[in-house]
């Protein structure tokens, strides 16, 4: 029994958009139906017939129908973050693990972003392993004026970085208070100035870190890295729940490590695969926006100091980096954010 099996038990229903999501685990299933408050009435006999008929099926030990809502007036817009005054978005680039990419797609989409005419800036959050002087090129103790760190520029970015006040191993061995204590000081005690948007390079994982700092810097929305693998997927799942908890809305899932083309023969392969974030974007009711490709450049630029976007704008991959920038420019003008699901019953 899975989940094609009872979404096929269910296409007599013709449930159609209401059909919300469906899960399956040794034989216990839970449908969620998308309905308006006001029709929950109405539909809760729909509900039981639909609970009977999957219960008979052979191999379901229980079935459950929830019924959840978008809600039905949009949000008030988020006010600007209470610590960060002078920044009118706050967005977070997170991923469920480590090594998918989450820093190399922070930089470039900020660059992207700072070459629409965005002032853009870019925090690394990342404490057990900033990577944002590497590939930014940029080093050096921070200036102290006025009791505030003054941020450094590069490629257009205004930026900050925990690798450039703590070494490593430091910061390596620090407990939780320890990491939230700086990483706090990262948000209030830098002079980050008036930004049209400012991109975190979250902490990779799900922990109480990535909740805590998600909720400080209250963020106008969160990114999601993944590769295409099945493993991966399960990771940004888990990091769409956890910012779902606190009504962070997921802006999108960006698809990492996608198609890999050979720069010597120019064939293409899917090393990791290619379409699974997509695919599971959709399935979990969250926007796609778009894959970046497998390419040495990347990387080389990466290492180099040189964020593709600003040392090869012409590229296949920046432009692939420009398209994913696009969305996020768009979600970010719009004031009406995604409503977070609610289960009302
Ligand atoms: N699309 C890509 N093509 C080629 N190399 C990539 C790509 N994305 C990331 N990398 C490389 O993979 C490694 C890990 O990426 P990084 O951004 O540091 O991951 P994370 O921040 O998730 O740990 C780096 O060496 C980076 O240059
Ligand atoms: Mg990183």
């Amino acid at each position: 029994m899975n989940e094609h099996d009872i979404r096929q038990a269910l296409e007599p229903f013709r449930l159609g958009k209401m059909l919300d999501g469906v899960h399956v685990q040794a034989g216990l299933v839970q449908i969620s139906l998308a309905v308006k408050k006001a029709d929950v009435a109405t539909l809760t006999p729909l509900k039981t017939k639909m609970e009977e008929t999957l219960a008979k099926l052979p191999g379901v030990k229980n079935a459950a129908v929830i019924f959840t809502a978008q809600r039905e007036t949009p949000p008030p817009p988020k006010p600007a973050s209470p610590i960060l005054p002078g920044v009118k978005s706050v967005i977070a680039v997170a991923s469920g693990k480590g090594g998918v990419g989450k820093s190399t797609i922070a930089v470039n989409l900020a660059v992207a972003l700072a070459q629409t005419g965005l002032k853009t800036g870019l925090l690394d959050a990342d404490i057990h392993g900033p990577s944002l002087p590497r590939m930014l090129g940029i080093s050096g103790k921070p200036k102290v004026e006025n009791g505030l760190m003054q941020p450094l520029h590069a490629w257009g970015l205004t930026c900050m970085s925990i690798g450039l006040l703590v070494d490593e191993e430091t910061a390596m061995v620090w407990r939780g208070p320890m990491v939230m204590g700086a990483l706090t000081q990262l948000l209030t005690q830098v002079a980050w100035g008036e930004l049209d948007v400012l991109v975190i390079d979250m902490p990779p994982g799900t922990g109480d870190v990535q909740l805590t700092l998600a909720q400080k810097a209250s963020l106008a929305g969160a990114v999601i890295v993944s590769t295409p693998q099945d493993i991966a997927l399960i990771d940004a799942r888990r990091g769409v729940k956890m910012f779902e908890q606190v009504q962070i809305p997921i802006i999108g899932i960006v698809e990492n490590m996608s198609v890999f083309a050979c720069p010597h023969c120019g064939e293409t392969t899917n090393i990791f695969g290619h379409g699974g974030a997509k695919a599971e974007a959709e399935r979990i009711g969250v926007p796609y926006l778009g894959a970046i490709p497998l390419l040495l450049d990347i990387r080389e630029t990466a290492d180099a100091g040189t964020p593709i976007c600003a040392a090869d704008p012409a590229s296949a991959a920046a432009a692939a980096f420009r398209a994913v920038a696009a969305k996020l420019a768009i979600t970010l003008a719009t004031p009406q954010r995604a409503a977070p699901r609610i289960v009302i019953e």
